[in-house]
């Protein structure tokens, strides 16, 4: 979708956003594909609200876009426009043991800094890629631990009410990779509380995790991480796999040859092929096991 009309691009000029026209969302996508639209990056918290008056008063359908690396776009021109938030600097600032870091601070970047500060807890997320506002939407996790567990504060855009709020931790309800968020609500920054660790020993498990992952993901190739969520006590990964499903393909969507739960792009996949390739896998799975895996990844098709 295109922002024509001259006043629009002022307006969004007055709120500090900027308008970077005909986005490749495959660029901004840890899968590799994905169709164009305008991107509107968004450098100060405040206009927020504005902005969305704005997008609403001129029925332009929007999506908010965090580190792209669970999300799966749809092919061709966009029928929304993507906010992204502009990552500010500093975008964490440590207060004893209260990290404050924006929704557009890096995953692991910020699981390193406060290790550097003897700040540890997150050792597990350190291989997850994307945003600290995509891994609170969807409360990250792995390795037994969640991002979650360790939120205070959280700063949003509340879409139903319009307004920029902050929600104390125990408002927020936090389960396996699913949090208590409206689907339009916007993640603007967090305050976690870290235990204490020595560097070197939050580093130790760091070193683990990284060992853990590298041998059993195709860390290498364009992918969303897993496609689906585990169902109550199994694994999708170990189903696909017992089905004999690695390499199966549509197009050059592909499953992983090294884990089952990971579709990677193995050259020009589009979402039609991983779509299909998806719905063909749910399938195979519910037949066999008779159960429906549900998506973890993000779908935003036209
Ligand atoms: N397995 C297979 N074949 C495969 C993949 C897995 O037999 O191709 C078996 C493994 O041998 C193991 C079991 O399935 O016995 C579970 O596999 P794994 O330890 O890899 O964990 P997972 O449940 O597949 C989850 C998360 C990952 C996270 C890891 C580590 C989900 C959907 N996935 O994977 O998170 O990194 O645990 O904690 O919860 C993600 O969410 O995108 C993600 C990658």
């Amino acid at each position: 979708m295109r922002i024509s009309e001259p006043q629009i691009a002022n307006r969004l000029a007055e709120l500090d956003v900027e308008l970077q026209r005909g986005t490749a969302l495959a660029d901004l996508t840890s899968l590799g594909f994905g169709g164009t639209t305008d991107l509107l990056r968004l450098r100060k918290h405040e206009t927020i609200p504005d902005l969305l008056r704005l997008l609403d008063s001129k029925h332009i359908p929007h999506k908010f876009l965090g580190g792209g690396s669970n999300l799966l776009v749809g092919d061709g021109e966009l029928p929304w426009v993507v906010l992204r938030l502009v990552r500010p600097e500093p975008d964490i600032v440590l207060e004893g043991n209260y990290a404050h870091v924006d929704a557009a601070a890096d995953l692991g970047r910020t699981v390193t800094f406060c290790a550097k500060h003897d700040l540890g807890g997150m050792e597990g997320l350190i291989g997850v890629p994307g945003t600290v506002g995509g891994a609170l939407r969807m409360n990250a996790g792995a390795y037994g631990m969640q991002i979650g567990s360790y939120v205070r504060e959280v700063k949003l855009y509340r879409a139903a009410a319009r307004k920029i709020e902050i929600l104390r931790g125990h408002q927020i309800s936090f389960e396996y990779r699913h949090t208590s968020f409206a689907p339009d609500d916007m993640m603007l920054a967090v305050t976690l509380e870290l235990p204490s660790k020595p560097y070197k020993e939050i580093l130790q498990g760091i070193r683990i995790c990284n060992e853990k992952r590298r041998s059993s993901q195709p860390l290498g190739q364009k992918s969303a991480g897993c496609i689906f969520k585990n169902p109550p006590g199994g694994s999708a990964g170990r189903m696909i796999d017992e089905l004999g499903l690695k390499g199966l393909s549509v197009g050059d969507a592909r499953v992983s040859d090294r884990h089952a739960n990971f579709f990677v792009n193995a050259g020009h996949a589009s979402a039609k092929d991983m779509l299909a390739l998806i719905a063909d896998v749910r399938e195979r799975v519910r037949k066999a096991y008779g159960v429906t895996l549900e998506n973890e990844v993000v779908v935003w098709n036209a």
